[in-house]
């Protein structure tokens, strides 16, 4: 193989057929990952952009189609070539509708299944894109503008739902970018209240004298510049939802305000007397961790449970890798649908999509997004996406398969050494992202700064 190497997951129970095989294509340059058993296809496919998936379609338990049918549905653009039993054609032909490559029947000269995946190359080289199964499988996996299939993002959906079915208050959480306005509009837009309104309030994007006229509203003459009276954001949002972002930033006599509110379902305008009764739903977010706001003493515990009666907790992007392909799909076809309209479907190379799931995303999501638009900037009039494309810190894609979560090799494992290894690699991320402070580094870490700097002296001995 010329090229950068081909990344190969190859599926089959019998171990010793499976080992030979693996050898002979690392020979031929293919960079080669193994799976005895289906299950385990099935974790590898989800942590890693394969960019061949070689199975057995007779598998105990999770068989060889079920393999092909996950490798398909998260990756498009994998090749898939299974192996058949002799005397089985009908398999195989049912294999290749399924969106399989090709197919080799057992028994089989290594020749010959290394002629098939060749011309499978070849012939992937020279197809162009079929956008439309894309966009459907796609479909199959979104609720309200929501992507992802992870079990997290699954479980989410499943939250979203039930939550949405009550009026019950919601505090969502999570970090910067991972769609804590997102999932609250899914909610207002799943529930009864969806005929009315949903309105925002950011808390920390306005001075606290408007933020409590914006949130209450005003009568005339309640503060210079009130001119007429005006109705609040908690009044115009009266039989629907009120999103109140970044709620831990709200100054303790705010907090109280918004306690009652909650308590009583009741307030007046400010400067006014007369008290005004609600229905609103609330639902607050924060990026910040209010219990522990709380327990410095910042925010009121009082209004933390008023607030918290049904937690969710948006994950960060790095603990769900899996759903980056997805979100690749679906911000490159909203934006080339959007910014430039009538360009052809665009899709990532799988060396780019490795680096893609490789990568941490510090600003999750949003900074997903933000880099596929910039690689569609940076590619006009081609319909792939290199690893050139992306941005500097993206680049790094990782050489084997179990980068992100390490595969248990087959030879076993010399432990002590390979721990040295992880904690060494995860210590020395720390100090990069925190540019060589070795308190927040510990931080990061969950560990005492103690502990990090034993740690450091012992794995700098030899
Ligand atoms: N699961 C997802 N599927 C599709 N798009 C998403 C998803 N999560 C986030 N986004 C998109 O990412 C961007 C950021 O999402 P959102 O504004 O909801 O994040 P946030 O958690 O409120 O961030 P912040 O804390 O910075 O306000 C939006 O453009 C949103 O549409
Ligand atoms: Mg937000």
């Amino acid at each position: 193989m010329t090229d950068p190497q081909k990344h190969l997951l190859l599926v089959d129970d019998e171990r010793p057929l499976r080992e030979a095989i693996a050898e002979r294509l690392g020979d031929h340059g293919f960079q080669v990952a193994q799976a005895d058993s289906g299950e385990t296809a099935l974790e590898r496919l989800a942590e890693f952009a394969f960019d061949i998936v070689v199975t057995d379609l007779r598998l105990p338990g999770i068989d060889g189609r079920q393999v092909l049918d996950a490798a398909i549905e998260r990756y498009p653009d994998i090749i898939a070539i299974v192996i058949t039993g002799f005397g089985t054609v009908k398999d195989a032909v049912e294999a290749i509708k399924q969106g399989a490559a090709d197919f080799i029947t057992k028994p089989f000269q290594f020749d010959a299944l290394l002629h098939v995946l060749r011309s499978a190359l070849e012939q992937r080289r020279l197809r162009s894109e079929n956008a439309y199964l894309r966009s459907q499988l796609e479909e199959r996996f979104r609720i309200d503008g929501i992507v992802g299939h992870s079990r997290a993002m699954r479980d989410l959906y499943q939250m979203l739902e039930t939550v949405a079915a009550t009026s019950s208050t919601v505090l969502i959480t999570g970090e910067t970018g991972t769609g804590k306005e997102l999932a609250a509009r899914a909610i207002h837009h799943a529930s009864p209240r969806r005929a009315q309104r949903f309105l925002a309030l950011n808390c920390s994007a306005i001075p606290e004298t408007l933020l409590e006229a914006e949130l209450f509203g005003h009568v005339r003459g309640a503060f210079t510049g009130a001119v007429g009276t005006r109705q609040g954001k908690l009044e115009q949002a009266h039989k629907g939802t009120l999103f109140l972002d970044e709620v831990g930033t709200m100054s303790p006599a705010l907090q109280s305000k918004l306690l009652r509110v909650l308590q009583e379902r009741e307030f007046e305008r400010v400067g006014d007397s007369h008290p005004i009764r609600i229905d609103v739903r609330i639902i607050a977010a924060t990026h910040s961790d209010l219990q522990q706001m709380v327990a410095d003493g910042s925010f009121r515990e009082d209004l933390f449970y008023r607030l918290n009666v049904i937690p969710i907790a948006l994950p960060p992007l790095r603990e769900r890798r899996e759903d980056v392909p997805l979100l690749v799909r679906h911000f490159a076809e909203k934006l080339s649908r959007d910014v430039t309209p009538g360009r052809p479907p665009v899709t990532m190379s799988q060396e780019a999509m490795r680096c893609l799931m490789a990568y941490d995303w510090p600003g999750n999501v949003r900074q997903l997004e933000n880099a596929v638009e910039r690689a569609l900037a940076l590619s006009p009039g081609r319909s792939q996406i290199e690893v050139s494309d992306l941005p500097a810190e993206v680049q790094q894609a990782p050489d084997r398969p179990g980068d992100t979560r390490e595969a248990f090799p087959e030879g076993g494992v010399d432990f002590e050494a390979h721990v040295r290894e992880v904690e060494l690699a995860l210590i020395t991320r720390a100090l990069e992202r925190t540019g060589g402070n070795k308190r927040q580094a510990a931080k990061l870490l969950n560990l005492k700064r103690t502990t990090l700097i034993e740690k450091l002296k012992r794995l700098e001995r030899p």
